[in-house]
């Protein structure tokens, strides 16, 4: 198995704290009890999982840093000929369930760019930002939140370095819970995280940035560049990219990169509505990319500043959101656990505190290596988007509901996820370093069949005797509806091994036997156990076996 990154910190104590959470355009602050985002950020040896992962990821074509041979841009990334199949297959798997297997949902593509007054009525211009600092030496730009948190995160470390030692002092008697309890340096950490953190937050929630430059300043915080305390002041950074266009109709050319594809929906209301004689409720769904410059980006394809959202927004009649809020919840969840990833993986994360243009909101959330994280947001957005263009535009986007003969603004329920963050969920779970019953180690990909970039790889065991021919004929027939691989290069071990890597499901040998017998012999990824099975069964084989 994969090593697991080492728990710095099993549980922090702190009666309550704030977390952040990007949900759509502004950031919102939640009150959670227990710590869990503490918890989070100290859980893990981020590192080592990600040097891992992303070895992995680009020596097997999966993932590549952006324009690498200029040395790479910064949390932007490239996807190589196995990693853009997962990808698709990805966003295929999730369009399959929302868009085909629901009657009610159609799917759109709105353009990336989009008109520069749609940002001000999102909120986006006004709200969608970050605290920044700079330090004046280095010329280095920081997350003053982090950079706090980055602190709250070593006196962790020192609260984990005094339970080793006294775990190695007291040996088999040790009780760690009552040591972390009673011992007075760790409730002196303690307290103090507790101290920094009522602070942050606070200021955080106020919107108060002298008060985070004033902690940073009080905790003595250098730049980890500089090593000086030369630091500006804090101030809130947009995260959307602008850039500029030839014309634009009102004389302004500043147009944005869209942050999120769910205003592409929500300004094709009508259009859709009326074209599909769509009626309430509806949804209409999206794929594509979209783009924040996010100032921490150091966490591979978790945070990248473009990457690629699967959305869909649900139109419902005023009243009934809740209740298709706790719709799309258990279908939402119930489609992550269709992956056949163990259930424990997952969990609601419900907001406890709301944007004010919410009425619930929840994250489902994966046990990353590196600790539970957000994978999905779901949304009761009321009519909030829908009004604000409404009124940004002057035109009526209303629906006419036939059966109560009124007319009104639709609510909206948004599912919002993202293909990386799923790709990299699906991609850190399968991959396992196997210790095989004779002492030799193999790296496999155990990736849900339905998602592997290759369903088959066809291998003649040597490369004569006609054997290559006859797997060409069996690749001609299995093409045209699954994606395969030919290889008929090195033993056949090391190509088991290759396929392993990259995550297919079956591999097919033709040997000698096979033309006498018409069999082949059909070795499973997991198990790597070998069955016979004539050609002529192989079609149906592979498809009752790919799901
Ligand atoms: N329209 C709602 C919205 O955009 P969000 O919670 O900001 O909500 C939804 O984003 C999903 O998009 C997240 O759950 C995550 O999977 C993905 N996502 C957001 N920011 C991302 C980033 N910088 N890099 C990769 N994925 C991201």
């Amino acid at each position: 198995m994969l090593k697991q990154p080492k728990l710095v910190i099993k549980e922090v104590s702190l009666a309550w704290t704030f977390i952040k959470c990007k949900d759509n355009q502004s950031f919102v602050k939640i009150t959670i009890f227990a710590s869990n985002f503490i918890k989070t950020i100290l859980t893990m040896n981020q590192e080592d999982f990600f040097k891992k992962i992303t070895a992995h990821a680009k020596e097997y074509g999966f993932i590549f840093p952006s324009s690498e041979i200029y040395d790479g841009l910064s949390a932007v990334y490239d996807y190589g000929q196995n990693g853009v199949e997962l990808k698709k297959n990805i966003r295929e798997y999730w369009w399959k369930a929302m868009v085909q297997m629901h009657e009610n949902i159609v799917g759109i593509d709105a353009a990336i760019f989009m008109h520069p007054t749609t940002w001000k009525a999102s909120g986006h211009v006004d709200a969608f930002n970050d605290p920044l600092i700079d330090n004046r030496d280095s010329k280095k730009r920081y997350r003053a939140d982090v950079l706090v948190e980055d602190y709250m995160a070593k006196i962790e470390e020192k609260i984990n370095k005094e339970v080793e030692k006294a775990r190695k002092r007291f040996g088999d008697a040790f009780n760690e819970e009552q040591f972390v309890t009673t011992n007075p340096r760790v409730l002196e950490h303690k307290a103090k995280i507790e101290e920094i953190s009522h602070r942050l937050y606070g200021a955080m929630e106020a919107n108060d940035l002298d008060a985070i430059k004033q902690l940073i300043l009080d905790l003595e915080i250098v730049c980890p560049i500089s090593g000086t305390r030369n630091w500006t002041d804090v101030r809130q950074f947009n995260l959307m990219f602008a850039t500029k266009m030839g014309s634009v109709a009102d004389g302004s050319d500043t147009i944005y990169l869209r942050p999120e594809t769910a205003q592409g929906i929500f300004v094709n209301y009508l259009n859709v509505q009326k074209t599909g004689r769509m009626k309430i409720p509806f949804g209409i769904a999206q794929t594509g990319k979209a783009f924040r410059n996010e100032i921490v980006a150091r966490q591979f394809i978790f945070r990248m500043r473009e990457f690629e959202q699967m959305e869909m927004q649900f139109f419902v009649r005023p009243g009934t959101e809740l209740e298709w809020f706790q719709h799309w919840k258990q279908e939402r969840l119930a489609w992550h656990l269709s992956l056949g990833l163990p259930a424990e993986k997952y969990r609601f994360h419900d907001h406890e505190k709301l944007a004010h243009y919410a009425n619930a909101a929840t994250d489902i959330e994966f046990d990353f290596p590196f600790g539970f994280k957000e994978l999905e947001g779901i949304h009761s957005r009321t009519d909030f988007d829908l009004s604000r263009h409404s009124e940004f535009s002057g035109k009526k986007l209303q629906y006419f509901d036939s059966e109560l003969n009124e007319s009104y603004t639709p609510y909206v329920i948004e599912t919002s996820i993202g293909v990386d963050r799923t790709f990299l969920a699906v991609f850190s779970h399968a991959l396992k370093d196997e210790t095989l019953p004779d002492g030799s180690v193999r790296t496999v990909l155990s990736l849900p069949a339905m998602l592997a970039p290759y369903k088959a790889a066809v291998l003649p065991l040597v490369k004569k005797d006609g054997l290559p021919e006859k797997a060409r004929e069996i690749m001609d027939m299995l093409k045209p509806h699954y994606m395969l691989q030919y290889d008929e290069k090195d033993a056949i071990g090391r190509r088991y091994r290759r396929q392993d890597a990259i995550g297919t499901p079956f591999c097919i040998t033709v040997d000698n036997d096979t033309l006498n017998d018409n069999s082949v012999t059909v070795r499973n990824r997991d198990t790597m156990q070998q069955e016979r099975i004539p050609i002529d069964n192989l079609t149906a084989f592979l498809h009752n076996n790919l799901h």
